[in-house]
């Protein structure tokens, strides 16, 4: 792996991810939050329906190094669904948004005794038994989603949150001005087909500005990290 910007040179995954704090930014009214995602060359984030077919196993390797940086990893229901989440290392909290709570039970996280799953939810239906600890905070006709982080802030604990989608969560998170920084993977390979962009549904007000805080690039993969100017 290569670092084109800031300083360039040969780098690893775990030699940029060394120095990344993000838990050391955090704000008064809502955790540091971080959003990751992977798109293909003509910007969907997508393949089959799936975005595991987007990324290379560096890709994985980010994936899995960031998820060691952040106290909690935040998903929408929609990619609950499809991706069928496992528990998460050192038994962090899966932080699920849904309006429906029509959830995959059956899932690894939900059947690990030592999975842990945080559900915010505008629906009144209640959680079946399942091994893994499952809390449920509701809210009223949707999720609030300042509402949903200063609770992780302040009733939680949570300093620093990964978002890792998807688009409609994902646009809600940038249209209320909640997220901090982009992780945004691009794989050297185009789709075509119909799928999802990065961000779905909710309208940003205005363009959101952002800085490349790095950008490193391996077999033609390129990983940017991106940041909410200071
Ligand atoms: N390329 C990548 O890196 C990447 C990352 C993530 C996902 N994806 C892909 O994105 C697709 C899924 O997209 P998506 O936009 O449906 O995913 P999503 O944003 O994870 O899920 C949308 C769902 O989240 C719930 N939700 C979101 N905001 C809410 C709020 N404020 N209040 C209540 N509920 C809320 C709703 O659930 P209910 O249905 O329960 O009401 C909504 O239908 C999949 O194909 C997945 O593979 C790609």
């Amino acid at each position: 792996m290569r670092r084109l910007t800031p300083d360039p040179g040969p780098t690893t995954v775990d030699e940029q991810l060394d120095g990344y704090r993000p838990w050391e930014e955090t704000r008064e009214e809502r955790p540091f939050l971080a959003t990751n995602f992977a798109v293909t060359a003509d910007g969907r984030a997508a393949i089959g329906g799936r975005s595991g077919p987007i990324g290379s196993e560096q890709d994985t390797e980010m994936l899995a190094g960031l998820r060691t940086r952040f106290d909690a990893v935040m998903i929408g229901a929609g990619t609950m669904r499809v991706e069928r989440y496992d528990s998460l290392p050192g038994e962090r909290p899966l932080v699920l948004v849904s309006g429906r709570l029509d959830l995959p039970w059956e899932a690894p996280v939900f059947a690990e005794e030592r999975g842990r799953v945080l559900v915010f939810t505008a629906s009144e239906v209640e959680p079946p038994e399942t091994a893994a600890e499952v809390e449920v905070v509701r809210h009223e006709g949707r999720v609030d989603l300042a509402e949903a982080l200063r609770h992780l802030r302040h009733e939680r604990g949570i300093r620093a949150l990964l978002s890792e989608g998807g688009p409609h969560l994902h646009a809600q998170l940038w249209a209320e001005g909640l997220a901090d920084e982009l992780f945004l993977t691009t794989a050297p390979k185009l789709t075509g087909a119909e799928a999802p962009r990065i961000l779905e549904g909710e309208r940003l007000a205005a363009t959101a500005e952002l800085e490349l805080a790095w950008l490193l690039e391996h077999e033609g993969e390129l990983f940017a990290r991106y940041r909410r100017p200071g």
